[in-house]
């Protein structure tokens, strides 16, 4: 990470200088902590880093600023709203307690901070009391030893209501009397003294601060759930089932307090129930929940794999949602699909971020990664390839003859083309985004060889689909257009016939 590579120069710096004596409390931070916090306590490089003017962490208590700078901070750690997951290098082997406690009265004093003055002798108490300590410390541990002084609740004026009943689905909650109502001064979600016994409903009503931004809100449950905003539905979990079903949403939400709401039902078994919210900007999740949903709790660094301007990404691993063969292609224009090499079809595609590669690239791979942006819409999930005279409607039971995947090769953009044989026939399926108003991924199939028989590709499957006639139709958000040939609808499937010249098809978002 790109702390770690400014360390080397941050150290060397003072060796140049001449000592400083602990009075120089503002030089002392510019050498010592500017590079990160900013020469203005606001973060360096535009926020990247957290913040020390009105920051609540170095307020108050003095305890906890020090025990920071002497031995590092790491994990997530939520400052003025903002959740960062990064890493604090270790000061208390660089700094003498003087310097230290000149530097922590600096800024406890300086850009709107009002706390008194730290003395060398409390660093030095502190730096004894936690001599044995080799690690950095969490924001969790910190907060447990030092809580954070008028530190606002994550939804504040937080009311819940409890319902008893056997719910196999969400209750409208307006035809209900709730058998409790409660204030939830913690301003967390929590069941978890209703758990007791299956069968029941809650909802959760407050609001919440975000400043202007698309955050990325996200839940999990067991059973059902759903989440609000504003009164607007974020958030669904319809089915009863185990958690692990996490649902993301990006909402674009101006800066202020917003409307927070959350319905819950529990039929039986375990109980589960997250909400988060990932910040523009920020890297970790901040919690609306006593649950810290597993599936979110991400213990491996994001790392985000984002297109170039002039290339696409690619990605090649377990994606959810796509059979075992899936690579994934990050396209510039917010663009993304998942190609299946087993069913020779984009089977999912998807706006907005591509995909966290963190995960399977630091754990070597542990589950499927799911797709990191929106409006994932699931094409198909079948063989495409089919002979045309063999039953197309017992797809792909009746095709006599596999279809197989020959590879693909990428252009110097990063766009791919694959290479499909059937038969003694060769289409050419190739992919790129062309920018506009409307940036679009247009798909270009083209055939080589000998047509002996003539070949369907299933465009479309299992999906609710809209507006259908023979050059267009609508799947969820996305809208397909093909040039060049003409769609055919057999038994709710999609099907273009193949022909001797190319075939272009537009998938663009609605
Ligand atoms: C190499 C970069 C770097 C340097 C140098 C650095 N910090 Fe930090 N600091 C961080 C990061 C990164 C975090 C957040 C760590 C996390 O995400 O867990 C942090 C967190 C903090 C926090 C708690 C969060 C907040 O914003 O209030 C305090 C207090 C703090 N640093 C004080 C200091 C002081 C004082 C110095 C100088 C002695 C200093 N830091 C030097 C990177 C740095």
């Amino acid at each position: 990470m790109y702390m770690r590579r400014l360390l080397p120069v941050f150290l060397s710096l003072p060796l140049t200088f001449a000592p400083l004596s602990a009075q120089d409390g503002g030089q002392l931070y510019t050498l010592y902590c500017s590079a990160c916090h900013g020469a203005d306590g606001n973060g360096a490089t535009g926020g990247q880093f957290p913040p020390l003017a009105k920051s609540p962490w170095v307020q108050g208590n003095a305890e906890r600023s020090i025990k920071i700078v002497l031995h590092g901070l790491h994990g997530p750690v939520e400052v003025k709203g903002k959740t960062y997951n990064l890493e604090m290098p270790p000061q208390g082997a660089a700094l003498p307690d003087d310097q230290i406690a000149a530097i922590l009265t600096h800024v406890r004093a300086s850009w709107g901070n009002k706390s008194t003055p730290v003395s060398a002798d409390q660093v030095k108490a502190t730096r004894g009391a936690t001599a044995a300590r080799k690690e950095h410390w969490t924001a969790e541990e910190l907060l447990k030893l030092h809580p954070l002084e008028n530190a606002k609740p994550p939804v504040e004026n937080l009311i819940s209501y409890y319902y008893k009943g056997s719910f196999q689905s969400m209750p409208d909650f307006s035809q209900l009397k709730p058998d409790a109502v409660e204030e939830e001064p913690m301003g967390l979600v929590d069941y978890s003294s209703y758990a007791k016994t299956d069968g029941f409903a809650m909802m959760w009503e407050g609001k919440f601060y975000t400043p202007d931004g698309k955050h990325e809100f996200c839940l999990d449950s067991d059973d059902g759930a759903r989440l609000l905003i504003d009164g607007q539905l974020v958030c669904e979990i319809k089915a009863i089932g185990p958690a692990g079903r996490l649902v993301k949403k990006s909402v674009a939400l101006k800066k202020g307090m917003h409307q927070f709401r959350v319905e819950y039902f529990e039929f039986a078994g375990e109980e589960a129930l997250s909400v988060g919210m990932k910040q523009q900007g920020s890297n970790g999740i901040k919690w609306f929940s006593k649950d810290k949903g597993s599936a979110q709790s991400k213990t491996w660094p994001e790392i985000m794999l984002t297109p170039s301007a002039d290339r696409a990404v690619m990605y090649r691993n377990f994606i959810q949602g796509t059979s075992a063969r899936g690579i994934g292609f990050g396209f510039s224009g917010e663009i993304n699909m998942a190609y299946s090499a087993d069913r020779l079809a984009p089977e999912l595609l998807w706006t907005g971020k591509f995909i966290d590669a963190g995960h399977h690239w630091t754990d070597r791979g542990v589950g499927d990664e799911p797709p990191a942006g929106d409006d994932v819409t699931r094409i198909s999930n079948k063989l495409a390839y089919a002979f045309t005279e063999e039953a197309v409607t017992a797809w792909p039971a009746g095709n006599p003859v596999a279809p197989s995947f020959r590879g693909y090769k990428l252009d110097a953009k990063g766009n791919p083309t694959f290479l499909v044989q059937i038969g003694n026939q060769r289409f050419f399926d190739s992919y790129a985004v062309v920018a506009g108003a409307t940036p679009a991924l247009v798909r270009t199939i083209t055939p080589s060889g000998e047509a002996t028989k003539p070949v369907s590709l299933l465009l479309l499957s299992e999906h609710d689909l809209q507006a259908p006639t023979a050059q267009s139709f609508q799947a969820g958000k996305v809208k397909v257009e093909v040039e060049g040939g003409a769609v055919r609808y057999v038994t709710g499937n999609a099907i273009l016939d193949l022909k001797n010249s190319a075939i272009t098809i537009r998938y663009t978002w609605q």
